[in-house]
């Protein structure tokens, strides 16, 4: 089988990743944080060493600052309804994912006023556009992702937070697929809020995502409980991060293994992303040599994520993606990929599309078969 949906999950796990997993299952059994005995100290300490981890790869100066959530959905819902209130406006670009368009459509129900920048045909959210509009009335927030999961464009996260910062708003960004497939440095990119997955690019297991937040930011918490630590007998969660937004026993295996995912892309993410951004040329110049197919998105030579999302003239693309995995094993994802927002940008809100997510174990004879398998489908 050649897996290709990397966008939506990275498969197969790295083998440090799998390790960390099953030592966390077979090892560090003690709920961390609750409990003075060894092995509730040895998985709360292996927490502090999976956060430092992700920290570091990420550019976070305080461990303190990054929050495990249980996905970027988690993490999304946490950014946008902790830190907007009814009667704030606040400018999204017009690429979400459900995992923002949802909340904003809860928050604008609620009394938030929503308004959306339409990026151009290949995806791109234009500053000059975001500007205008956070320019036209006080806004408490600029919204976007750091990358397309339907089209693989990369945003410019560093100018929207410049303009957002210039006018007295918070840059929150959703990078679900930014993180691990981009080399991200939040301390420079200055994000208030930085939202991302921990299954995705980021190569950890599933069930896993961040948040970051900006020092001296705080939002309602969303989720209150036990925090274990000291002030149990406050019916208040605590003021200290991460406790004040980690409430209830954490997810050990999954934080393990995303901190040796971490701690892996690290030491070789630049040799993972040179390897991915040449399957991703191979594949995006492959498929505009096929008669009837286009691909969204920028053209090649433009920087992009792994992700390559293909459209036929006549083929149905749910016909393409069930044919792929029926006659050829190929594993492709069809459909609107929980972003109709981007699909409705591009112009594919009726015909869908075929996404092509590239990542870790892809090799240049997988993509060659999805090559000659799209070559056939299209004759
Ligand atoms: C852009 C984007 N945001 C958010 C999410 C949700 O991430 P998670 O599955 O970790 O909740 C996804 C998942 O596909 C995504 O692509």
């Amino acid at each position: 089988m050649a897996y290709f949906d990397h966008g939506a999950s990275s498969w197969p796990k790295p083998g440090p990743v799998v390790d960390a997993v099953v030592r966390a299952l077979t090892e560090l059994g003690g709920n961390p944080g609750r409990g003075a005995y060894a092995l509730a100290l040895a998985s709360s300490r292996a927490i502090l060493e999976a956060r430092r981890a992700c920290a570091t790869l990420l550019g976070v100066p305080d461990t303190r600052d990054l929050l495990f959530q249980s996905g970027c959905t988690a993490a999304c819902n946490l950014m946008l309804k902790g830190s907007l209130r009814p009667g704030d406006r606040v400018v999204v670009g017009s690429m979400e994912h459900n995992a923002v368009a949802r909340p904003l459509a809860h928050l604008a129900r609620a009394g938030v006023e929503v308004v959306v920048v339409k990026a151009d045909p290949t995806g791109l959210v234009d500053p000059a556009d975001v500007e205008r509009e956070v320019g036209a009335a006080p806004t408490r927030a600029v919204v976007c992702q750091h990358a397309s999961n339907l089209t693989g464009t990369v945003q410019l996260i560093g100018d929207l937070a410049d303009i957002a910062h210039e006018h007295g708003a918070l840059m929150l960004v959703d990078g679900a697929q930014g993180a691990g497939h981009l080399d991200v440095d939040l301390a420079s990119l200055a994000p208030d809020a930085y939202a991302t997955s921990g299954h995705k690019g980021m190569l950890g297991p599933q069930g896993i995502g961040l948040l970051y937040l900006v020092p001296g930011l705080e939002l309602e918490v969303q989720i209150e409980g036990g925090t274990g630590g000291g002030a149990s007998d406050s019916l208040e969660m605590p003021a200290e991060r991460p406790d004040r937004y980690e409430a209830g026993t954490a997810n050990t295996p999954g934080i393990v293994g995303l901190g040796a995912a971490a701690a892996l892309l690290k030491a070789e993410g630049a040799t993972l992303r040179a390897a991915e951004a040449e399957l991703v040329r191979r594949l995006h110049e492959g498929v505009l040599a096929i008669e009837g197919f286009r691909v969204l998105g920028p053209p090649p030579g433009v920087p992009r994520v792994p992700i390559v999302t293909v459209v036929h003239d006549t083929l149905d693309s749910d016909r393409i993606a069930y044919e792929l995995d029926r006659a050829y094993g190929i594993a492709a994802r069809a459909g609107l990929h929980c972003t109709p927002w981007a699909h409705e940008t591009v112009g594919t809100l009726e015909c869908g599309a075929v996404r092509f997510g590239v990542g870790w174990g892809n090799t240049a004879e997988q993509v060659d078969t999805v090559l000659s398998a799209l070559r056939e489908l299209a004759s």
